[in-house]
């Protein structure tokens, strides 16, 4: 349709981009809007995320790509615990908190969800939602995923809470990406 237009987002793997771009991530990984909502929330030092780059290489169960606006880094996506022999993978996502709540996480998850199953072997996608956090809860329900849930699994900030297991398939989301598509169009 003529007002149809998709946001085009592209994918880099962190490991081809500049060093600038690789640590201005750290600082969106520690804004508090972002890793109060993570499993870990620890502020990861320099070294750690030195670390973390150096295990990259060559690493075939984690892989981590920079999401780029209009050629402007805005978020960042990962593949990890990638099972070669099952075909699985658990997928992660956080932006920029400069770009919160603008739709922008609905596009980035979506296209990179087909990036995943268009570009590696994998069959299913899994991801794991702590339960205070409501827009990666909703982003979830509305992509597509079944939902299951493991009550006061943990602690976070001295509260028992729930996880929500999200899953989602290839064949599921062949079958409703043309949808999503649409939805997501502005
Ligand atoms: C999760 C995240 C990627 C979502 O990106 P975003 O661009 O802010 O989200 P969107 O604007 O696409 O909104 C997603 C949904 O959440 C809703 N939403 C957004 N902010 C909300 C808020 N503060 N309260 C309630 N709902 C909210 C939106 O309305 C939308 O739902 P809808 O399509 O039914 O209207 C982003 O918030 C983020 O990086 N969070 C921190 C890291 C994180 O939680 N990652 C996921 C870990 S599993």
């Amino acid at each position: 349709m003529e007002n149809e237009i998709k946001i085009e987002i592209e994918f880099r793997n962190i490991l081809d981009t500049d060093r600038n771009t690789q640590f201005k991530i750290r600082d969106w990984r520690n804004h508090y809007g972002v890793r109060k909502y993570l499993f870990n929330t620890n502020i990861i030092t320099k070294e750690e995320h030195s670390n973390l780059l150096v295990s990259l290489k060559n690493n075939n169960e984690h892989l981590c790509f920079i999401a780029y606006k209009n050629n402007i880094p805005v978020g960042v996506v990962n593949t990890i615990k990638i099972d070669a022999i099952n075909k699985q993978c658990d997928i992660g996502i956080f932006l920029n908190t400069d770009y919160f709540f603008q739709g922008l996480g609905s596009h980035i998850y979506q296209q990179f969800i087909e990036y995943v199953f268009s570009n590696l072997a994998i069959e299913t996608i899994n991801c794991e939602v702590l339960d205070d956090n409501i827009s990666s809860l909703k982003l979830h329900r509305k992509t597509g995923f079944t939902e299951d849930i493991k009550r006061n699994e943990i602690i976070h900030y001295n509260n028992k809470i729930n996880i929500h297991l999200f899953e989602i398939s290839k064949q599921t989301w062949l079958t409703i990406r043309h949808k999503k598509n649409k939805q997501l169009s502005i």
